[in-house]
């Protein structure tokens, strides 16, 4: 496997050129693909996690990632109160709109205001297993209706200017068979979809809760690797599992890139990580990412935001550091306090920077046991 500082070979390029090769239409195809540097590192669509401003805060960590927002549904986008419903900020692009749904008209036009909204991909949720998408007939259970599927993917390709793409699963309940994935996969990129991101694990239906259909399906990497292998004019990208930087660059030598979710928001300091050793440029310290976010912050307080809508997505940038439970710990604590302002986070940010550089053994504890070293600081 590549270690972290490692760049691997941009096998989109290569891709491309098979692609072109064999398939003289593809540069005129009115389904754009996407620059392979723009997919080489992506932070998963994730459901009340990723909203903008978690997507802010990443996009300053990781300059070349590209972000999901958490999972819309196309009624809603329709219906909705866009404002907060597809609320992005510039500095997220490249940003894609993740769109539930299985009515291909529904989809279309909620596809075209995603597009008009200015995100740069529209990508189509086939992996979720929840009851409530179950009952309404799309997520992961769309993995069993590969023509309902194409024809969304179609309506929305006709619709909208820029890619759709398409997330989903291996197969549902205990159906594993690779050839019948593969078909799903064909019919819908026959149908205008260049860009799949596998979560490369089969949904269960029945019987296990979201979180565990995130964890107990075994990961089966392989179905996608051999799916890039036996069409490179695709776009593939693995996800599901990928829990440190090594494992993260070891997949770039088969598909096109790696998405992260969980392990990308407990520990984004991964990702500034990640896109310095793939993308190039210098190592910043958490403190210094977390000190250019304060513009962006005050900027949101003034417009009437909560500090504490803010500070959850922090929690984790001194994860598995000395002084990071304090960080957390301040931040939990004081964010939800009425005129909580960015003097909490630099509060939280001295009170780790002092158990970094060791003064402060006993801080933990005192922390724990209710701030008293806190409030003495004031
Ligand atoms: C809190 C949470 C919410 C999620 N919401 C979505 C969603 O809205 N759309 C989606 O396609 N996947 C969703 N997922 C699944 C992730 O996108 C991803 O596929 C999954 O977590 C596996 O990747 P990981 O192991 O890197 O976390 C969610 C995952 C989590 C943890």
């Amino acid at each position: 496997m590549l270690g972290a500082g490692a760049i691997p070979a941009d096998n989109g390029d290569s891709a491309r050129r098979v692609a072109s090769a064999q398939d003289p239409f593809l540069t005129d195809s009115p389904a754009p693909s996407i620059d392979p540097r723009q997919i080489r590192l992506s932070v998963a669509p994730m459901m009340d996690w990723t909203d903008t401003h978690c997507r802010v805060f990443h996009r300053l960590l990781a300059p070349h990632a590209r972000l999901y927002t958490e999972m819309v549904h196309a009624n809603a986008v329709i219906h909705g109160d866009r404002s907060r419903l597809l609320a992005m900020d510039p500095v997220e692009h490249p940003v894609a709109l993740q769109l539930g749904g299985s009515e291909p008209a529904l989809l279309a036009q909620a596809a075209r205001i995603g597009a008009d909204a200015g995100f740069d991909e529209i990508n189509l949720n086939c992996g979720c297993p929840s009851d409530r998408v179950q009952a309404g007939r799309f997520g992961a259970c769309l993995m069993r209706e590969p023509t309902l599927v194409a024809e969304s993917v179609a309506a929305m390709v006709a619709a909208c200017p820029v890619p759709v793409t398409v997330k989903c699963r291996l197969g549902v309940d205990d159906d594993h068979d690779y050839d019948r994935f593969r078909a799903f996969i064909d019919e819908v990129a026959d149908a205008g979809c260049r860009m799949f991101v596998v979560h490369a694990r089969n949904a269960w239906l029945q019987g296990l809760s979201p979180k565990e259909n995130r964890e107990v399906p075994p990961l089966r990497y392989d179905w996608a690797y051999r799916l890039k292998a036996e069409r490179p004019d695709l776009q593939v990208l693995v996800n599901g599992g990928i829990a440190d930087a090594d494992e993260a660059s070891g997949h770039l030598r088969h598909v096109d890139g790696a998405m992260l979710g969980r392990a990308a928001y407990h520990d984004p300091y991964l990702l500034h990580r990640l896109d310095v050793a793939w993308f190039g440029g210098t190592l910043r310290t958490r403190a210094e990412l977390l000190r250019a976010l304060k513009p962006y912050v005050e900027a949101q307080l003034e417009r009437g935001v909560f500090l504490k809508h803010i500070t959850r997505h922090l929690l984790g940038l001194f994860a598995q550091q000395r002084g990071g439970r304090a960080f957390r710990q301040v931040l939990s604590e004081g964010a939800h306090k009425p005129g909580a302002d960015w003097s909490l986070v630099e509060r939280a940010l001295a009170v780790t920077e002092s158990f970094q550089a060791g003064h402060d053994t006993d801080h933990e504890r005192q922390l724990a046991e209710g701030l008293p070293t806190l409030q003495r600081q004031g």
